[in-house]
């Protein structure tokens, strides 16, 4: 991937091509103190600057008796397109911080979802930072500095590994594969399609906190997929699953990748085509009041489930919108009551993040928010 420029409008890794790697860590603020969580969001926007354009967090020739500045794994590695993307989630905005008026009013906790079988120490967090790269060493090194610099103010909640990317973010991208061995990010937002952004992804004049325009509301989910159970199904129900058939991932009605979904068409037996339980039916925006969402997800595998001596691996599912709850709720809610794919998915962990807008040199990452 290209470098992306730290200082822009809008944070990287939204809008920008997804890399092959995803590096996820949410973290909670251990100390209570404005000033503190200040000096933080300035420690990092200076940190991401250097290591987005490739450079290690600090100078390497420091004094012997103390550490070194940057952890040093990434030296010598390329950029491989790096974007850190940070989000506050509800809890920030609780009494600590003196938050409560900076507030958007749609950062309310999600709603509980049917289905939802939620890890609590897995889920959710005071802040969220995505970073994603082509190099998984690059990724890392991102977090791994993010926990280093926020020692005594903030610690590690929860992190995830992605592996491969499971959405394509961009009409220059060819669309991968998720692990159920169908193409992924097929009808997907494009940053190409700048009123979708517009219209869909980024937060424009409509909130009521100027601190968030420009920016975009975050959403994930780690689903664990029961691969085994999938593995053993037949291949004409995993493409009634979704509605789109596996080697091109063309819809069922049509012959190839990018051919218009027909949700009417009927099949000899005077069923719809695709399903009325399908995936692509229940998920796309016909279904769904014309609302889209932008997906970033990555493939995750987390090893062996000790319980059952099963593959902990599926989608850990990244989406931002401009309001999670008329886009991704109302989606999800019906997803998790009729979809198909329910037999062969779980949801075990949620977070939601309002992401601000992106930094400048003179206004570092919560600088309209805490001012
Ligand atoms: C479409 C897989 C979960 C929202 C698709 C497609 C696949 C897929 C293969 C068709 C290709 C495409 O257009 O990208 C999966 C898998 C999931 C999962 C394996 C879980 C493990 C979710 C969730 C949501 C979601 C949780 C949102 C709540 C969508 C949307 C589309 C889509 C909006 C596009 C539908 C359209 O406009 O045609 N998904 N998905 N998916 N999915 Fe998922």
């Amino acid at each position: 991937s290209p470098d992306i420029p730290f200082y822009a409008q809008h944070q990287g890794g939204i809008a920008t091509p997804a890399q092959d790697r995803l590096a996820f860590a949410a973290f909670d603020m251990t100390s209570t103190s404005r000033d503190d969580l200040r000096d933080l969001l300035l420690t990092w926007t200076q940190a991401a600057a250097k290591m987005t354009a490739g450079q290690p967090v600090g100078p390497t020739e420091t004094q012997p008796e103390v550490p070194p500045v940057d952890t040093g794994e990434a030296l010598g590695l390329a950029a491989g397109g790096l974007t850190i993307t940070i989000g506050f989630g509800p809890s920030l905005f609780d009494q600590r911080f003196g938050l409560a008026s900076k507030k958007p009013a749609i950062l309310t906790p999600l709603p509980a979802l049917p289905g939802d079988e939620l890890q609590p120490e897995i889920s959710n967090g005071d802040i969220g930072v995505q970073a994603c790269a082509d190099d998984p060493q690059v990724a890392f090194h991102a977090i791994r500095n993010f926990a280093r610099l926020a020692r005594g103010v903030a610690v590690l909640r929860w992190s995830q590994l992605g592996f491969g990317r499971t959405s394509t973010t961009s009409n220059s991208q060819a669309t991968p594969r998720n692990l159920m061995g169908f193409k992924d990010g097929t009808n997907n937002i494009k940053l190409e399609d700048t009123s979708a952004l517009a219209d869909f992804v980024f937060v424009g004049n409509e909130g009521d906190q100027a601190w968030m325009r420009g920016g975009s509301y975050l959403v994930t989910r780690r689903i664990r997929m029961h691969i085994e159970s999938w593995d053993r199904d037949r291949l004409g129900d995993q493409e009634a699953v979704f509605g789109r058939t596996k080697t091109s991932g063309a819809p069922l009605t049509g012959k190839s990748e990018f051919d218009t979904v027909n949700l009417t068409a009927k099949g000899s037996d005077g069923q719809t085509v695709i399903p009325a339980d399908a995936h692509i039916r229940l998920a796309g925006p016909a279904s769904n009041g014309g609302l889209k969402i932008l997906r970033r997800g990555y493939s995750y595998t987390d090893g062996i489930d000790p319980r059952t001596g099963e593959l902990d691996a599926g989608l850990f599912f990244i989406a931002y919108q401009k309001d999670p709850h008329k886009q991704f709720v109302p989606i999800q809610t019906r997803l998790g009551s009729s979809d198909a794919l329910n037999e062969y998915i779980t949801h075990t962990s949620s977070a939601l993040f309002a992401c601000p807008p992106g930094a400048s040199t003179s206004k570092p990452w919560g600088a309209d928010l805490l001012r």
